[in-house]
């Protein structure tokens, strides 16, 4: 395995934006995930961040109706839980009502969605369950790591990059969010694409946020996308005091990228994905406290220029 973090510079343009689909929650009624069968992965986003925002604010015992819901995204379920877990933390429960379509609840089986919600712990559920992590857990990584590694015509190096990506978007929770739930993490691996989708959820701060606490170069007056913009692309814009740092999500993007995949991040108001082509920029139906982040690429797929890597540390 490569003992250095690689990093390289990306040019990238403007792309399409997307439609919100609606959903609506009220005392003793079920909150409406339903998307329409035309929901794209933008529209899922959208309409779960509406539909969990009105949750939160849901009182005791609200039931999370998903039982028109065809199609779950790692985001969009991730984001769920997220709520879910928020809700937990004030003191109110949450049922949930399963989907009826075959393909959505093989779905919420499989990543153990009802499990979380309705508050099992699932840590012993192994690493393709959707997961709450309260602390840094080198176990989680590793567990991908060796499942991966464990595809036929995947190995160690292969399964590195997704190792890096996924050890920068969790370092980053921990280190940046405060977020009192820690985050949720769903990981899924699709075998005919070879593609693996990984979203990792907090309810801190926001990158936003946090990055305008330091008042640095002009950012405290930009708005939430620009911002997420300069966190993903800008070499070296960080956090950290005194520190080197400002790497972890320029390093995501162009391991995601790099190999024609899709990092998107949602967060505060803004959601700005990116793929090898184009960056997309978008409004959220709502605020959304704290940050949710998506990748989705194959990990074996060649890089064109691996000569533009230059190791930083
Ligand atoms: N989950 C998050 N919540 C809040 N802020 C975040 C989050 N992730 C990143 N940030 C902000 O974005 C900045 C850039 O993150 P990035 O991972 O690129 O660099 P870093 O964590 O500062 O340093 P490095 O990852 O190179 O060690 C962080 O310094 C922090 O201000
Ligand atoms: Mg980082």
């Amino acid at each position: 395995m490569p003992a250095t973090r690689t990093k390289k510079r990306a040019s990238l343009t403007n792309g399409l934006q997307s439609r919100p689909s609606l959903g609506t929650v009220r005392r003793g009624e079920p909150t409406d995930l339903d998307q329409g069968s035309d929901s794209s992965h933008l529209g899922d986003s959208y309409s779960t961040i509406r539909a969990c925002d009105e949750l939160e604010s849901a009182p005791d015992g609200a039931v999370l109706d998903a039982t028109r819901t065809e199609k779950f995204e790692p985001i969009g379920a991730a984001i769920i839980a997220a709520s879910v877990a928020e809700r937990r933390a004030s003191g109110r429960s949450t049922h949930f009502a399963r989907p009826v379509n075959e393909s959505a609840a093989h779905f919420v089986q499989e990543v153990h969605l009802d499990r979380l919600i309705n508050g099992q712990v699932t840590d012993t559920l192994g690493t393709l369950a959707i997961r709450q992590l309260s602390t840094l857990d080198p176990s989680y990584t590793a567990g991908v790591a060796a499942l991966l590694e464990a595809v036929p015509g995947m190995d160690e190096a292969t399964a590195y990059p997704v190792q890096l990506c996924l050890n920068e978007l969790l370092q980053n929770v921990f280190e940046w969010a405060d977020s009192r739930i820690g985050c949720v993490v769903l990981t899924r691996w699709f075998n005919k694409a070879r593609n693996v989708r990984i979203a990792v959820v907090d309810r801190g701060v926001g990158i936003p946020a946090r990055l305008r606490r330091l008042q640095i170069a002009g950012l405290h007056r930009a708005k939430d996308a620009d911002v997420i913009i300069a966190a993903v692309t800008r070499p070296q814009l960080t956090s950290r005091v005194g520190r080197a740092g400002g790497l972890g999500l320029k390093t995501i993007h162009e391991t995601v990228t790099q190999r024609g995949g899709r990092l998107t991040v949602i967060s505060l108001g803004a959601k700005v994905a990116w793929n090898a082509k184009a960056r997309t920029i978008s409004r959220n139906p709502r605020f959304f406290r704290g940050t949710a982040i998506e990748i989705d690429f194959r990990p074996d797929r060649p890089v064109k220029n691996p000569d533009a890597y230059v190791s930083v540390f």
